[in-house]
């Protein structure tokens, strides 16, 4: 049975809504599409009895959350401010993870987290008896590098060589193991089931060991679950043999996987110039409301549009900040872009929306929510000058 054809048929997001109805730069995320997603993560949880938790990093529209912590077990926080908001939102465990801790965070992380993760013993020495003493039932967990590298792109890479992300296999001899809970690793971005299975087999060669004396395992996140050639089957079974096999409890923490083909990012055309080429300046830039096309770098897809040269019209688009590389990339179009005119950048819910910034002062698109079922929009935020006063 494939689980995307039959139990959970792909359906273009936002397909053939009319973007004229939204009268401002917005980020729209359709809620069906939304739907779908967690729909499919719950099946590995119906599956497998593993548990399934938000990564607020990836994605943290709280407007969304009475929906899909229905099925997800809760949020993993990535600072306490993340931790407070999968607290006062989301409800369900709280799994915190930072590369360091200092001691404020630490005292907020005690009253906010189920799981505190420890990226060095030194700061589990120091933490551990703080986190025992605290009123709420904490669980010790250490974050582990499995010296497994999966992803092309330094970058994005936890095992890259030097990395200060994981404790070394070679650091745990010797040291007392008695009061963790858990272990947890993430060394994956936007890949498929074979490649976890290789990483958790070399998890399992370094620290096999220990996971009798534990209480679960946690897979990090970077898993493309809800992409249709995922091989959701092998997923399962990997979950399954950790479980079987040292009887833990398996958490993953995707953040991706939630938001990934859920929504578009829509701007409008402002002026168009030229210089070589044809240039389009649009309502939105880049730098501040896509940064990963800058960051990754990447090219995303434009709605109606193709790499340029292929249609008759090919532009330049660009952003309205100072900063001269805040270009998203030439696109071409069937008709000739005029004023007024709405671009769509598409799959730009996850990572895109909790990285946008106020930068030049340019105005932050609204967040809308696209419901299909009755084909209704509800704007959940709209961002003026206060909002970007208040940052500074
Ligand atoms: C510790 C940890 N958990 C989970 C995630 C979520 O990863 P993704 O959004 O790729 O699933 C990340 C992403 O960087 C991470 O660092």
């Amino acid at each position: 049975m494939n689980y995307y054809t039959d139990i959970f048929p792909e359906r273009p997001y936002l397909d053939g809504f009319d973007f004229n109805r939204l009268d401002r730069a917005s980020y729209i995320i359709d809620l069906g599409a939304l739907k779908r997603n967690i729909a499919i993560l719950d099946s590995v949880q119906q599956r497998t009895g593993a548990k399934i938790l938000l990564a607020l990093k990836g994605f943290a529209n709280y407007s969304t959350f009475p929906m899909i912590s229905k099925c997800l077990k809760g949020c993993c926080a990535s600072s306490p401010h993340e931790a407070r908001l999968a607290r006062e939102e989301f409800g369900g465990e709280v799994h915190s993870f930072a590369p360091a801790y200092s001691q404020r965070d630490m005292n907020e992380q005690l009253e906010l987290s189920d799981h505190i993760v420890f990226n060095s013993f030194s700061q589990f020495k120091h933490y551990k008896d703080q986190v025992r003493n605290s009123p709420r039932d904490i669980e010790i967990g250490l974050r582990v590098n499995p010296l497994h590298s999966e992803t092309e792109v330094d970058l994005y890479n936890p095992c890259a060589p030097g990395s200060r992300l994981g404790i070394l296999p070679e650091l745990f001899a010797g040291e007392d193991l008695s009061e963790v809970d858990g272990l947890h690793f993430h060394t994956l971005c936007q890949k498929g089931a074979a490649p976890l299975a290789r990483t958790a087999s070399a998890f399992e060669k370094y620290f096999g060991k220990y996971l009798d004396q534990l209480k679960w395992i946690n897979f990090g996140g970077g898993h493309h679950i809800t992409q249709p050639d995922y091989d959701l089957d092998l997923l399962c079974e990997t979950i399954s043999h950790f479980k079987n096999k040292y009887n833990v409890d398996v958490y993953l923490e995707p953040g991706e996987a939630v938001g990934v083909n859920t929504g578009s990012l829509v701007c409008e055309v402002v002026e168009l110039v030229e210089n070589e080429q044809e240039i389009a300046i649009l309502d939105i830039s880049a730098t501040c409301h896509m940064p990963d096309v800058l960051e990754m770098p990447y090219r995303p897809d434009v709605r109606d549009a193709d790499k340029a040269g292929i249609k008759r019209f090919t532009y330049k688009l660009g952003g309205l900040s100072c900063l001269a590389g805040d270009l998203i990339g030439d696109y071409s179009f069937d008709q000739e872009l005029k004023v007024g005119d709405k671009v769509v950048f598409d799959d730009m819910t996850h990572y895109t929306m909790v990285k946008t910034s106020f930068f030049n002062g340019i105005g932050h698109p609204s967040i809308v929510l696209y419901n299909p079922d009755d084909d209704s929009l509800k704007t959940v935020r709209e961002f003026g000058y206060e909002s970007y006063k208040s940052k500074l």
